[in-house]
């Protein structure tokens, strides 16, 4: 076809036709194991959505379009923001005043829409040539004229658009908004905290002046959230596809009541000692010790409505046992199951099965164990918990090396090549508090030792040649 529309040569088209057939497409030897034994991942072929923040400023625009950004990475579907504020301050470096935001200053709205236009052909870039699947637009657009720009872009371009509005007018929300995040904003970096706030106030006003919300009868044909001071009420209208049931969904489950989430692992177990992955053995006498002092740990936080949650493994249990309060037992927090390879050492393996060693550190993120799990599958099977951490208040998790990377990675947004080395030792309490746009991370040492299970990656992750031929012997003639 490409050379009977003249985009090849007959040379090209004949070296192309006589080519042996690998040559013309040989697929990562990682690709053809994942396509083997498949993905977990939902392959989405809908077209890519933008996800539009409606509302005032210090109504959680950013902090939502962030929080949101993080899940949708986490679950697998590629996302990125585009905040407008940020296209503006990268242009203009100094701020003057809430002047800048008035309804009749027109050279300002001039300059606004500009900003506006080019965040959107970033948002083209990323949707339409570097394979993201969501866009999450980020600025007030609180205007009809602006979401009109929006929605004729992307009906121009095949994008689904759905949108998020938050209303808030407790003024004690807004107060502390404007105190979180608004005054270490760069726009005041020259000047003191009351001007500041004085200056935000204003400029929510000009903004107040145009402000028209998402309508119930004109806006009847648009997919949308509303959500209506912070967690009280929402309103969904016109939900459209998988992605956007999840979203609601999870803006249904997020709160922002301060709290603090305690991640740690069992303590060192029998075949932690022996290095063998997997298997169910109980504590080793130093496990033991961790349980004790993690006991004690707790006691002196003195924590409120703190819930402990387990695996459904003897290491996790016994670890919780000691601490003497309720526990509840997920089977989701079970450790990754490596199949074939359960309760043996990293040596065994890779002496017994070399090509699968191989593979693993090629793309251990996608790699499954034969008859078991990859760290992407374990993702999706932590998503409820992530979901029921979201709604909890203080939570200590006790959980598994690779379980406990799945979430460090959720909260601490690492991407999925980073996921499986971060590291996470035995015998360290790791305390996530959420903040305005983030999240504090502490370690904890309890001064008790125990056996190193990290890996490295190894430093040369070629497959060795005849085992190569091995696994091209196996996809052609099964
Ligand atoms: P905006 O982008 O609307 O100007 P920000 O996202 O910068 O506002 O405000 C951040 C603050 O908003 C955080 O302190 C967070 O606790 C708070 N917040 C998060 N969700 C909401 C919500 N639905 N309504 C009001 N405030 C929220
Ligand atoms: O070695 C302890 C362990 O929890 C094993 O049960 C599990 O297979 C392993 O860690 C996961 O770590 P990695 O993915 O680095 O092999």
């Amino acid at each position: 076809l490409a050379q009977a529309q003249g985009k090849m040569s007959s040379k090209e088209h004949l070296e192309l036709t006589q080519a042996p057939l690998q040559k013309i497409w040989v697929p990562q030897t990682s690709t053809l194991l994942q396509r083997r034994r498949g993905s977990s991942v939902p392959q989405f072929t809908n077209s890519p959505s933008i996800i539009v923040m409606v509302g005032l400023p210090a109504r959680g625009k950013t902090y939502i379009s962030k929080k949101l950004t993080r899940y949708l990475n986490w679950i697998g579907i590629p996302t990125k923001v585009f905040n407008i504020g940020q296209y503006r301050r990268e242009a203009m470096k100094t701020y003057q005043s809430f002047e800048f935001f008035r309804p009749d200053n027109q050279e300002a709205l001039k300059i606004r829409r500009q900003f506006a236009l080019t965040a959107l052909n970033d948002v083209k870039t990323y949707l339409s040539q570097e394979f993201g699947q969501v866009a999450v637009f980020d600025g007030t657009n609180t205007t009809r004229e602006r979401r009109s720009v929006i929605l004729h872009f992307a009906k121009e371009n095949g994008y689904k658009v759905f949108f998020i509005e938050s209303i808030c007018e407790d003024p004690e929300v807004i107060e502390t908004n404007i105190m979180q995040v608004k005054l270490t904003s760069p726009d005041y970096k020259d000047c003191n905290k009351e001007e500041a706030v004085e200056d935000f106030l204003k400029r929510i006003e000009c903004y107040k002046i145009n402000y028209e919300p998402l309508d119930n009868e004109l806006d009847s044909n648009l997919s949308y959230i509303k959500i209506f001071n912070v967690d009280s009420r929402y309103l969904a209208n016109q939900i459209q596809d998988h992605i956007q049931s999840r979203i609601v969904y999870y803006l249904m489950n997020i709160h922002i009541t301060p709290r603090s989430i305690y991640l740690c692992r069992h303590g060192e177990s029998e075949l932690n000692l022996q290095g063998r992955i997997g298997g169910d053995l109980g504590l080793s006498p130093r496990g033991k010790m961790f349980a004790s002092q993690l006991e004690n740990y707790i006691k002196e936080q003195d924590i409120k409505d703190l819930k402990v949650w387990t695996s459904h493994k003897k290491r996790t249990i016994q670890t919780a046992e000691r601490l003497g309060v309720p526990y509840e037992q997920w089977k989701a927090l079970n450790e990754i199951d490596a199949g074939v390879c359960e309760e043996m050492t990293y040596e065994e393996i890779q002496k017994c099965y070399p090509r699968e060693f191989a593979l693993r550190d090629q793309d251990k993120y996608r790699y499954r164990y034969p008859k078991g799990e990859s760290y992407e599958d374990l993702v999706q099977r932590l998503e409820p918990v992530i979901m029921e951490l979201e709604r909890q208040e203080n939570v200590l998790v006790i959980c598994h090396q690779a379980v406990m990377r799945c979430l460090m990675a959720y909260f601490l947004d690492e991407s999925s090549d980073e996921l499986p080395y971060l590291k996470c030792p035995l015998h360290i309490i790791f305390k996530l508090t959420p903040l305005a746009y983030g999240c504090k991370v502490e370690s904890i040492y309890l001064n008790i030792e125990a056996v190193d299970t990290h890996r490295e990656m190894s430093s040369n992750t070629d497959i060795p040649r005849e085992l190569e031929e091995t696994l091209d012997q196996v996809l052609v003639f099964s």
